[in-house]
């Protein structure tokens, strides 16, 4: 009677859990001992782990990284949106690059990584960056490189032209594709004073 229970059981945990009875583990053959995203590798360096997810068609963000990321390497994907929020476990995070995707919405700080010291989001669809993206990390990032992006140069971008004056921390090739009439000019050199939401007005006085 026992044995017959046990069996039944067994029997049942078969349909529900294929895994359990498969006559092969079914589980990864990875003998690493970080966790790894998927398409992704990760490299042990003194202090954390380097991660380089770059060229892998990714969406979004990878998941499961390790907690100990020092660099995050996820350029050349198709990201639309930067979820920072999605990394605030990253403590130790130095280095981020999501240069060449889509990106057009930032989510979240970056002023949560207190180790950032640089940030590519180079070539992307960036038009604006709200203040609280950066907090008062900006002045403390040696590289926060923003060439390549659509921006748009109106009162909301005023910010950032006040708080930089030099192309060391932005990079080189940071213009204006908005409004028109600065569209092409570099950000650089538009006064702030000319970063306007209400354009229009002085167009037609
Ligand atoms: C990072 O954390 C993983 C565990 O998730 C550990 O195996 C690895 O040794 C750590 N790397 C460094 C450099 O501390
Ligand atoms: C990314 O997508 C392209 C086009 O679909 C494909 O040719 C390429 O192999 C993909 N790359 C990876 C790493 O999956
Ligand atoms: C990740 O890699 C697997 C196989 O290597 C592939 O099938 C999958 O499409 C990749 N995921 C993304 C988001 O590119
Ligand atoms: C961050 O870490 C906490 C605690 O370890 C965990 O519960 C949470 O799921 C993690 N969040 C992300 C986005 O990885
Ligand atoms: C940039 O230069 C202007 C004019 O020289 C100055 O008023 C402003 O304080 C400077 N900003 C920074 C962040 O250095």
């Amino acid at each position: 009677m026992r044995k017959k229970i046990g069996f039944a059981a067994i029997l049942w945990l078969c349909l529900l859990l294929p895994v359990v009875c498969s006559p092969v583990p079914t589980t990864t053959s990875s003998t690493s001992l970080t966790r790894c995203p998927r398409n992704c590798t990760c490299e042990d360096i003194a202090g954390g782990a380097v991660v380089d997810c770059k060229g892998q068609n990714l969406t979004a963000l990878p998941t499961g990284l390790p907690l100990n990321t020092t660099y995050l390497n996820v350029a050349y994907n198709s990201l639309t949106k930067l979820k920072l929020t999605h990394l605030y476990n990253l403590t130790k995070l130095e280095g981020l690059s999501v240069s060449n995707n889509d990106i057009s919405v930032i989510k979240g700080s970056l002023k949560y990584f207190s180790n950032l010291n640089q940030v590519d989001m180079s070539t992307n669809m960036i038009q604006t960056v709200k203040e609280t993206v950066f907090g008062n990390l900006l002045q403390k990032l040696r590289l926060a490189e923003m060439s390549d992006n659509p921006l748009n140069c109106d009162c909301h971008l005023k910010w950032l032209r006040e708080a930089v004056n030099n192309t060391e921390l932005l990079g080189n090739n940071v213009y204006c594709a908005n409004p028109p009439h600065l569209s092409g000019k570099r950000f650089l050199d538009v006064p702030s004073a000319d970063f306007k939401c209400n354009y229009y007005d002085d167009l037609f006085i």
